[in-house]
């Protein structure tokens, strides 16, 4: 994420997250699932706005539709930031979204981690990556991730990561159905393998910057029970072959699908085709650095 201060405000740009590999190992005592999957922060950001205010949280949203409640994960994240650094200063957080939400792209959680990093900030409490990603944990399981971009492993629910160099620069196209998924019903219905992909070839793959072949290995274990419970996963799965790219996948627990281009102008190219489908906004973005 990128912090700016901008007179008495804080700016907190907090970018969208793709998995390029999620393979699922088992399902927990505690209803999560044993996770192994590799993702990487990309160039699509909604923006925090935080500031000082003389008493209260106030927050708001540029999206009418997504209601800033308690089970807003901003919400949840300014109320533990509190309670932890006990801090009871007023404040106002604005909420510009443009990562579409229930699409795998971990919209929510990147603004969690960004509440705690600007609020971090804010309030002079020089929390280490290591405890924001700590607290990150309590708030969802793709939160502490965004404390060790751009790219990582992330194993058990997904907040025990390991950092990946990324050999190239990545162009992606993300398109994304108006209509999202949730996650908890995609992990509902998945039975685990019996024999679990293996992560290491597209690590590989990533850190030596072997395009093709990252663009082959690209794989979700979520996309078998996502197809069956959307008619636009199910489209996209079914066309996706065809687009001109390296390769493609669905990201997270869907509904988003992305692929991998090997130039901007491919990318570009691609989204000139895809933009004129029904029901879809499309994205071309990068990987971070
Ligand atoms: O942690 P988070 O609240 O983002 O997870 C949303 C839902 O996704 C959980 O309630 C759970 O059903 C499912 N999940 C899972 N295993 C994981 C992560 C999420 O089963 N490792």
């Amino acid at each position: 994420m990128i912090v700016r201060r901008e007179n008495d405000r804080l700016l907190v740009d907090a970018p969208a997250k793709v998995n390029l590999h999620l393979e699922v190992l088992g399902k927990r005592p505690d209803g999560y699932h044993e996770l192994e999957t590799l993702m990487v922060t990309v160039s699509l950001y909604d923006t925090l706005t935080i500031k000082p205010v003389p008493e209260g949280t106030v927050l708001s949203c540029s999206d009418p539709n997504l209601a800033m409640g308690t089970d807003n994960l901003v919400t949840r994240a300014v109320e533990l930031a509190r309670r932890e650094g006990g801090c009871d200063q007023g404040l106002s957080v604005e909420l510009t979204k443009r990562i579409p939400a229930a699409a795998g792209l971990a919209g929510g959680s990147s603004d969690a981690a960004a509440t705690l990093a600007g609020l971090s900030l804010l309030w002079d409490l020089n929390w280490s990556r290591d405890r924001m990603a700590e607290l990150g944990a309590q708030l969802g399981s793709d939160v502490p991730f965004f404390f060790h971009a751009p790219a990582a492993i992330a194993k058990g629910r997904g907040e025990r990561l390991t950092p990946v160099l990324l050999g190239t620069r990545l162009h992606l196209v993300l398109v994304c159905p108006d209509e999202g998924l949730s996650t908890a019903r995609i992990f509902a219905d998945l039975n685990p393998p019996t024999e679990p992909k293996s992560i290491r070839p597209i690590v590989e793959a990533l850190e030596d910057g072997q395009l093709s072949r990252l663009g082959a290995l690209l794989f979700n274990r979520l996309e078998e029970v996502a197809v069956r419970h959307s008619p636009a996963v199910r489209e996209l799965a079914q066309e996706a072959p065809n687009w001109d790219c390296a390769g493609s996948v669905m990201s997270g627990s869907g509904s988003a699908y992305l692929a991998l281009c090997s130039s901007y102008e491919q990318a570009e190219t691609l989204r000139q085709q895809l933009v004129s489908k029904k029901s879809v906004s499309v994205f071309v973005v990068k990987s971070s650095h």
